[in-house]
C-alpha cells in the first residue's frame, strides 16, 4: 500500500456505489444529480463519523433503569467548499441537524489549476468543534489542501474530509500537506487529464449542481 493511502477510507457500501454510478453518468441531468448528491452526502457522513466517542447516560424507559450511550466529546461543524461542497452540506446535517456551518469560496484557476480564494465565513467557535470539510472532487488536492489550511488556521485541530471522487494525484498531495486529516471518499479513479480533471470522474461537479453549463 502506497504511504499516501494510511489515512483514506474508500466507502464500498452497495447504496454509495449504486448512487455514485448515476451520479458519475453523463446522461444524469441537474434535479437528479443534486438529489444522489444529498442522499450520497448522507450516507458518507454515516461513514465519517462511526468513531466519534460515546459516553453513558443514565435514562429511564418506560419499563426501567438503565445506562445507555450518547455521543461525547466536541460539537461539530461542516465546512462546504464552494460551490461544489454547497451539494453535500444538507445531506450531512440530515444526520448531524445541530452541526454549525462554515463556507469557504474557492475556485480552481483555469491555467494554474492553483485554489483561488474569494470568501470565507467560519464559526466563531471553530477552533473548539471537529469540522468536516466537504467537497465532492480531490482532483489535484489544492483546493481541499488550501480549506482545511484555513480551518487550521482558525485553531480547529480535528478535521476529516468528506470527497466522493478522488484522483491518486489528490490523495498524495492532501497527505503530503495535511498527514493528518483522515480522508474519506466513495471512489479513488484512474488519474487527473491534461485539464485538471478526474478520469473518468463525473465531470464539472459545481456545473452539473448548478446547471452553469
Ligand atoms: C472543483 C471542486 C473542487 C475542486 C477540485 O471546484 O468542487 O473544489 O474543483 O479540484 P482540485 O482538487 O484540483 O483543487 P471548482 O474550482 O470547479 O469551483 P466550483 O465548485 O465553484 O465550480
Ligand atoms: N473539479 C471538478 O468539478 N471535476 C473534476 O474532475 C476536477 C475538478
Amino acid at each position: 500500500m502506497e504511504s499516501y493511502m494510511q489515512n483514506v477510507t474508500v466507502v464500498n457500501h452497495p447504496l454509495v456505489q449504486h448512487k455514485l454510478t448515476f451520479l458519475r453518468d453523463r446522461n444524469t441531468g441537474t434535479k437528479d444529480f443534486r438529489a444522489l448528491l444529498k442522499e450520497l452526502s448522507t450516507l458518507m457522513a454515516y461513514e465519517v463519523t462511526r468513531d466519534l466517542p460515546l459516553e453513558e447516560i443514565e435514562i429511564e424507559t418506560p419499563v426501567a433503569k438503565t445506562k445507555s450511550r450518547v455521543l461525547a466529546g466536541r460539537k461539530l461543524g461542516i465546512v462546504p467548499i464552494l460551490r461544489a461542497g454547497l451539494g453535500m452540506a444538507d445531506g450531512v446535517l440530515e444526520l448531524i441537524p445541530a452541526a454549525k456551518v462554515g463556507h469557504i469560496g474557492l475556485y480552481r484557476d483555469p491555467v494554474t489549476l492553483a485554489p483561488v480564494s474569494y470568501y470565507c465565513k467560519l464559526p466563531t467557535d471553530t477552533a473548539s468543534r471537529d469540522m468536516i470539510v466537504v467537497d465532492p472532487m480531490l482532483a489535484t488536492g489544492g483546493s481541499a489542501a488550501e480549506g482545511i489550511r484555513i480551518v487550521k488556521e482558525a485553531g480547529c485541530r480535528t478535521i476529516r474530509l468528506m470527497c466522493l471522487v478522488a484522483a491518486p494525484e489528490g490523495l498524495k498531495a492532501l497527505h503530503e500537506q495535511h498527514p493528518d486529516v483522515p480522508i474519506f471518499t466513495a471512489a479513488i479513479d484512474s488519474h487527473l487529464n491534461e485539464h485538471g480533471y478526474i478520469v473518468p470522474g463525473l465531470g464539472d461537479a459545481g456545473d452539473r449542481i448548478f446547471g452553469t453549463k
